[in-house]
């Protein structure tokens, strides 16, 4: 059998008619970056998030970097992202000339541990920390209380990186929607993925959305007018039709992922490697399903891809000890959580589509290695 780590083709062939009268919609029409079809989309995230503003660009690393401009972020002040994250997470402070600061992570969750960040406020800094970008890495949100409650007392702003986890919640809110800004992804791969790159911000703050929009585009609010130093950041139409879609089918594609969790949960809860643990607070929406094991995840990595399943390892080696960040000086040791889990993790395949065949499969060749 051949299981791939994600199947867009079986996504799209149920809702095939209706994508393609969506972009046919928007070649009628002939409008191709912003307008209609962008303001429709973002009108219904608002709405699914139930959030008051949502603006649509170009993908889920401009959104981090517009917020954190939005925000007043400077070059040269400290960012804090957690060291086991998506490249992008850093990589967008850094893009505006900000200074990430590296915390480490909570073994249980993978996500950004609430002690580590309060440790990093409390030593001496030559950077001014400004901001904090908590992860829901995987699907399941960050600590987001113990952030918040950090981020008052040390005067920070919060952008949450919601990349992996739309459309999950804590205690009841949207991820995304707690922060000053949430940014969302909608890389083809994501839960809502485009067929293209594209991404979203999240507000409650009016004036923050409003500045958003005119750095998206440019800095212009309309008419060659330039307020401030923008950049081009905009949301094609194109996207958004499709994104608009697929939309209405998130809840139940997201559901399906939870199912599928839960037997796999059920079935490995067994053997002697951990399955996802999953906070009282939050929702997981398992963009990723993630296993780990003692030791190394590697023999069990190369066995399951032998049997034809492409498992993943999301991410093989910490922020701070990537090459493009080594003029910020960490070293091996520093984050020791961050540094373990790279290690020890790996995924098992997890889509909506995936038959319950090959769910039994995967399981099935999970326990051959385990067992021996
Ligand atoms: C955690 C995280 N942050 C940021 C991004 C960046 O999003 P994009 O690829 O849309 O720029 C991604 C996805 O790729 C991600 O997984």
């Amino acid at each position: 059998m051949k299981i791939p780590a994600l199947d867009l083709k079986k996504q799209i062939a149920p809702i095939r008619g209706e994508l393609d009268a969506a972009i046919k919609e928007v070649i009628d029409h002939a409008g191709f970056i912003l307008g209609e079809r962008v303001e429709r989309f973002e009108r219904h995230v608002a709405q699914y998030c139930n959030v008051k503003y949502a603006i649509g660009v170009s993908n889920g690393t401009d959104a981090l970097s517009l917020a954190l401009l939005a925000l007043g972020i400077k070059s040269g002040e400290g960012v804090i992202c957690p060291a086991f994250t998506y490249y992008a997470t850093a990589g967008a402070a850094a893009a505006i000339g900000a200074v990430p600061v590296f915390a480490d992570i909570d073994k249980d969750t993978y996500n950004i541990s609430v002690e580590s960040v309060r440790k990093i406020l409390a030593r001496k800094s030559k950077v001014k920390i400004k901001a904090v970008i908590p992860v829901h890495l995987y699907g399941q949100c960050a600590n987001m209380s113990g952030i918040l409650k950090l981020a008052r007392k040390y005067g920070l702003k919060v952008v949450e990186d919601a990349a992996q986890s739309f459309g999950a919640e804590y205690k009841g809110k949207k991820s995304g929607t707690l922060g000053d800004c949430g940014a969302v992804s909608f890389y083809p791969g994501k839960n809502l993925g485009a067929f293209g790159d594209a991404g979203a911000i999240l507000t409650n703050n009016k004036s923050l959305a409003e500045k958003i929009k005119i750095l998206r585009n440019q800095g212009n609010r309309n008419n060659y007018i330039h307020l401030i130093l923008g950049r081009n950041n905009r949301l094609d139409s194109l996207q958004a039709a499709v994104l608009g879609v697929k939309l209405k089918y998130l809840a139940g594609w997201n559901n399906k992922r939870m199912e599928i969790a839960e037997f796999y949960n059920r079935n490995l809860a067994s053997l002697p490697i951990k399955v996802p643990f999953v906070a009282d607070f939050t929702t997981h929406i398992y963009h990723q399903y993630v296993l780990r094991v003692q030791g190394q995840s590697k023999g069990l990595l190369e066995y399951l891809r032998q049997k034809g399943i492409d498992s993943r390892v999301f991410y093989p080696i910490p922020l701070h000890l990537q090459e493009c960040f080594k003029y910020l000086g960490y070293k091996k040791g520093d984050l020791p959580e961050a540094e373990i889990a790279a290690r020890q993790i790996l995924t098992l395949p997890i889509y909506p589509e995936l038959s319950r065949e090959e769910q039994d499969y995967i399981i099935q060749s999970v326990k051959e290695y385990v067992n021996g």
